[in-house]
């Protein structure tokens, strides 16, 4: 698996307004840098994208994705915005199932994959993120969570090309909290044997991100774990400096 290649991706939540392309900018005349070692995704707002991607547009190094979709493509969904409307923004791949998602708004494995399927319906990557909570991990259920929410919520057609996976053990998200080295290579072994499993080769060439408080002091003692084939990165990659940073210690 040494040679997946990193994607470094930044999930910048509800946080970013028109007056934050300054940073969007420093971020992709940086890419150039580290784009020989690892592929760089921005994930903005909705209201972002369309004017991220016009000015990503051409760019190897870093592309432009979304936080979450609706899993049908179009209707009488007041709210909700669908995989083609991301796609025709812009964006190259959508994150779903976040553990913000799953806990704020209720979303269910089952959910999750419809909208891995719909990021695929609209030829976007789905970036799929499971991950146990801290009283989960208490009661010594990571590896049993881990396991439920990858049957469920990955659909049967995944593929290297079209699935990404992120581990973001829920306590780790936004604290400064992280995972041991050890813990991180446990949990990614752990998933690694299970995509194998279930998708053969493509599993074993699937990237799998770590995510929870990736900052650019701990970035590459955890980038060099085992079957960690890059970031899902949140406050961290706010920051043009912090988030090219984090690109950087590959
Ligand atoms: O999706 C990334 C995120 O949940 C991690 O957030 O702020 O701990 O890097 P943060």
């Amino acid at each position: 698996t040494d040679a997946i290649r990193p994607l470094i991706a930044g999930n910048w939540k509800m946080n970013g307004l028109r007056a934050s392309a300054a940073e969007f900018e420093a971020m992709l005349a940086g890419a150039a840098k580290v784009a020989a070692k690892a592929d760089l995704l921005v994930c903005p707002p909705a209201t972002l994208i369309a004017a991220f991607a016009d000015k990503a547009r051409g760019s190897k190094n870093l592309k432009v994705g979304a936080q979450d979709c609706h899993q049908k493509a179009s209707g009488a969904n007041t709210g909700d915005i669908s995989a083609e409307m991301l796609a025709d923004a812009g964006a190259s791949a959508i994150i779903v199932g976040h553990s913000e998602r799953r806990a704020d708004h209720g979303e269910s494995d089952f959910l999750v994959r419809a909208k891995a399927e719909a990021a695929w319906r609209a030829g976007l990557t789905a970036i799929v993120c499971i991950g146990e909570t801290q009283h989960q991990r208490d009661a010594g259920q990571t590896l049993d969570i881990c396991r439920g929410q990858l049957n469920l919520s990955l659909p049967p057609a995944a593929t290297s090309g079209n699935l990404v996976v992120a581990y973001e053990p829920v306590w780790a998200i936004g604290t400064g909290l992280t995972p041991t080295v050890g813990d991180v290579e446990q949990v990614h072994r752990f998933i690694r044997e299970f995509l194998i499993a279930k998708f053969n080769g493509e599993g074993a060439r699937m990237r799998l991100l770590y995510g929870g408080s990736v900052k650019p002091s701990n970035a590459a003692e955890l980038m060099a774990v085992a079957n960690v084939n890059g970031a899902l990165i949140g406050g961290a990659s706010l920051k043009a400096a912090d988030f090219l940073a984090i690109a950087g210690s590959y």
